[in-house]
């Protein structure tokens, strides 16, 4: 029996570790997999999608710069995707297009069980309001935190995301608002970074008093694109976590929701940082 197939869609898309997680995944829980990475070109994302599910696919991670458009082309999505407007899961199934959203999920988890710090009751501030923002926002609110502040550069985009959330903040009891970071007095358990500002090599955009003694500081990105951040939150005395573990749990997620089985993440985890670090 042939392996089902899956990818990643993506512009730019070969520096994506996904390949290299789901045959991890694969490996370890005996699923027979092949998993590819697929450069899509920039006014094709539909078109390769239906191509994909025409030649056998039965699934697909999304990435930059596609994830708006796969909620769009989805002919049924999840709450999270509705929430987000965006997508980095599809599910190819009869000719129809099932669309999720795991990166909140991952993030989530990496937090909870990675770095083992349970979000209901926190004070939670999350700097920035694109695309990486809004993909968390709702899974973080579903954990019941007490407070979650977003700041963000641009005010108006803050205040907008945070106005799209408000019923579902109402639901877990969480206080929701959109802060100015002149206006951030207060100080938080949590600090997660989801901006690109230190890809543009410019200072992390929130004062360092926003760290609470023993806060976790936890960026999305990982590699040298987490790393101004990190030494940022380390040299205020905060436990610094880069967004590592938070694509392989997004990842687990994912195959999880296309195999019906969990993969252990914890383990994969491990074993991608180490071959990181290899020199
Ligand atoms: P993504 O999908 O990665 O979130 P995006 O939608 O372009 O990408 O959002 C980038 C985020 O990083 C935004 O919150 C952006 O702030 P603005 O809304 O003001 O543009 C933030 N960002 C990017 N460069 C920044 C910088 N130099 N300082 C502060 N915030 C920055």
């Amino acid at each position: 029996m042939n392996a089902d197939r899956y990818c990643v869609m993506g512009h730019p898309v070969a520096h994506s570790r996904s390949p290299w997680i789901h045959a991890r995944f694969a490996a370890l829980t005996g699923e027979r997999i092949a998993y590819d990475a697929l450069l899509v070109p920039l006014d094709g994302f539909a078109d390769t999608v239906r191509a994909f599910a025409a030649q056998g696919g039965r699934g697909c991670n999304v990435t930059v710069p596609f994830k708006q458009q796969a909620a769009q082309l989805a002919d049924t999505h999840s709450e999270r995707v509705a929430q987000a407007g965006a997508a980095n899961t599809l599910v190819l199934e009869g000719g129809r297009i099932h669309a999720d959203n795991t990166d909140g999920l991952g993030l989530v988890a990496d937090i909870e069980h990675g770095a083992c710090v349970p979000l209901a009751g926190r004070d939670v501030l999350l700097i920035g309001a694109g695309g990486a923002a809004a993909g968390v926002l709702a899974p973080l609110l579903a954990r019941g935190p007490r407070r979650v502040v977003v700041c963000n550069r641009t005010h108006r985009k803050a205040h907008e995301l945070a106005a799209r959330h408000q019923d579902c903040a109402a639901l877990h009891k969480t206080e929701l608002l959109a802060l100015d970071q002149q206006a951030l007095e207060a100080d938080f358990d949590l600090v997660i970074n989801a901006t690109s500002s230190s890809l543009a090599g410019a200072p992390v955009p929130v004062p360092a008093h926003a760290l609470r003694p023993g806060a976790l500081a936890y960026d999305m990105m990982y590699g040298p694109a987490a790393r101004a951040f990190l030494d940022w939150a380390t040299q205020h005395g905060a436990l610094a976590r880069d967004g590592l573990g938070m694509l392989v749990e997004q990842a687990a997620a994912s195959f999880a929701l296309w195999r019906g089985v969990r993969p252990p993440a914890g383990q994969v985890l491990a074993e991608l940082r180490t071959l990181l670090t290899a020199p």
